[in-house]
């Protein structure tokens, strides 16, 4: 089977292939992404040896470009991580969240259309990387309560109302068009080659050189951690799997405030909580994400593999032993980029 990976030079996307590429010998994965500031072709570098596995550099708000590689490749499944995944981001330049996230993700279903129309080929699934934070928010007193998938959309910034809008036209096309579609809806994921730009990375990289922690607000707002390697183990599960039309919740049932997080980390690089830095809060910042992972559970056997702690540990180690992959982010200067293998574009 061939599978078509957008996004796979982010975070999730290159622990996903580094996941599967291995695991699955006989099937193909081709790489889409843009390498946008968030796209490190570092992150998937050594895949490039591997012989089910190739790397296109494409734009999925390109339309025709898309459809181009769709019928030369004429992909199986096809599953969609890009896209601009910043909240703080989105609140600056919230235009562009709107083209990335909701027409990029309708220019790849339109490309699987055309390319079946045409009587070029036929997919099996389009997988939308969706998140929990199309749910909104839950209160901080009110522990009992969990998003889940029957949970009403109720976005609060330009970054998850973009996901949400993304949705809705992926359950749209699936209706319309009979699109085999499902959706899964993660929590904060955490773990090796995240972009040092959200909390956990931003946290560690800064505690190393022992500088200010910025802490938004009051750091009482709640996320529920989960490790990228099971969020991904979840998503192979529902594209190969899971229902057609289908959403499936997928979270870590590990809740943490964000200063509770913050003082896990300082603990485990054995720095002083002074580095912590109360700054102004994020506008419009959700309170609490706390996820119901049943339906995943019952229906495809879905477990976690990694504790909080556990994970964690191994995450900070990573960051601690991969130093220079965060000072080529911050300068710049990659040790080695895909223009140094192909040609300048
Ligand atoms: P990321 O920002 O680390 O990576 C995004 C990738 O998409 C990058 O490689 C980037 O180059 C690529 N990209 C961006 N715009 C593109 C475009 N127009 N064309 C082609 N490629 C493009 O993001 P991430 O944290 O790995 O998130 C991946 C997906 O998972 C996103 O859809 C996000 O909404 C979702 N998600 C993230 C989390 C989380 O905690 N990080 C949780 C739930 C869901
Ligand atoms: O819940 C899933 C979502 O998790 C994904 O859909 C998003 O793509 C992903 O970015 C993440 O969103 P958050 O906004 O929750 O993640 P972030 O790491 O930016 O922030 C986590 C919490 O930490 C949040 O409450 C804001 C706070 N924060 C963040 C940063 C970067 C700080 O207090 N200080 C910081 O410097």
């Amino acid at each position: 089977m061939k599978f078509v990976i957008t996004g796979g030079a982010g975070f999730i996307g290159s622990n996903y292939l580094h996941y599967v590429v291995n695991k699955y010998p006989d099937d193909e994965f081709i790489c889409i992404d843009a390498l946008t500031y968030a796209g490190n072709y570092n992150n998937i570098k050594d895949l490039s040896s591997m012989s089910n596995f190739k790397f296109i550099k494409a734009n999925i708000c390109d339309r025709e470009k898309i459809i181009d590689i769709f019928k030369q490749e004429k992909p199986d499944y096809i599953i969609n991580f890009a896209a601009e995944s910043h909240v703080d981001n989105s609140i600056k330049n919230p235009n562009l969240f709107v083209e990335t996230n909701i027409i990029g993700t309708m220019n790849l279903m339109n490309a699987a259309r055309i390319i079946q129309d045409e009587g070029i080929h036929k997919i099996k699934r389009f997988h939308q990387v969706s998140t929990d934070e199309v749910y909104g928010d839950l209160p901080l007193d009110r522990p009992d309560l969990l998003f889940t998938e029957n949970t009403p959309i109720h976005t609060s910034s330009p970054y998850s109302a973009s996901k949400a809008g993304a949705d809705l036209q992926v359950l749209a096309y699936a209706r319309t068009y009979k699109l085999p579609v499902t959706i899964s809806r993660c929590s904060n994921n955490y773990g090796p080659y995240q972009f040092p730009e959200k909390l956990i990375p931003v946290v560690i990289s800064k505690a190393l050189k022992d500088e200010p922690i910025p802490v938004y607000g009051t750091g009482e707002n709640i996320r529920d951690w989960i490790h990228v390697y099971d969020h991904n183990v979840g998503i192979d599960l529902i594209v190969r799997n899971g229902k057609e039309g289908n959403i499936y919740n997928l979270g870590g049932h590990s809740e943490k405030t964000n200063l509770e997080l913050v003082k896990i980390i300082l603990k485990e690089l054995n720095k002083p909580e002074s580095l912590i830095t109360f700054v102004t809060d994020r506008p419009g910042h959700d309170l609490r994400y706390a996820i119901d992972s049943t339906k995943v559970e019952k229906e495809l056997g879905w477990t976690r593999t990694y504790s909080f702690e556990e994970g964690i540990k191994s995450t900070i180690e990573w960051y601690v032993q991969n130093q220079e992959w965060i000072d080529d982010i911050k300068s710049g200067k990659y040790k080695y980029s895909y223009e140094d293998n192909n040609e300048k574009e």
